[in-house]
């Protein structure tokens, strides 16, 4: 079915606090939706906001990241992070060069069905995730 349901949308200031009041946001917002299989959503919404804060320009003072989340068709999850700029690209990092880091997104290839990073109209960086679920528990035959 071609739908999309909208779940939520939040601006938070790109502090360290904001990666648990956003996983909390989500969790509580999909479980609302019916959604309870979000693990692994979750997981890489807090890998990409933790970047929004360590990699862009949210991390300054006044600095804000904004985060949508919706289902399309039933079944896909679509979690999109917008931060403020950098001078970097969201890159994954080869496993070679993993050793101090640059897991987050390797996880988010390993977990999303597709993925990607553009630019706002306002230069910011958006980077979006779609991840499968299961159904709704009540719409399975
Ligand atoms: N939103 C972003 N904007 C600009 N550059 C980014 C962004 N997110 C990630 N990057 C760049 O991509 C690299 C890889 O990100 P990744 O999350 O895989 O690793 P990491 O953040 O360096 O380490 P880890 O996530 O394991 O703590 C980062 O080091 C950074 O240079
Ligand atoms: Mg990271």
């Amino acid at each position: 079915m071609n739908t999309t349901e909208f779940i939520g949308t939040l601006v938070l200031p790109g502090v360290k606090e904001s990666v648990g009041l956003a996983r909390q946001y989500a969790t509580s917002r999909l479980m609302h939706a019916g959604y309870t299989q979000t693990d692994d959503a979750i997981l890489l919404l807090s890998e990409v906001v933790t970047n929004a804060v360590m990699h862009t320009a949210s991390g300054q003072p006044g600095g804000a990241i904004n985060i949508t989340i919706r289902v399309l068709a039933r079944t896909t999850l679509y979690v999109e992070v917008i931060d403020d700029g950098s001078s970097s690209v969201p890159t994954p990092q080869m496993p070679d060069e993993m050793v101090a880091g640059g897991r987050g997104l390797q996880l988010v290839e390993l977990l999303t069905d597709r993925w990607g990073v553009r630019q706002t109209k306002k230069n910011r960086t958006a980077v979006w995730m779609e991840i499968s679920m299961p159904s709704k528990p009540d719409e399975e035959k």
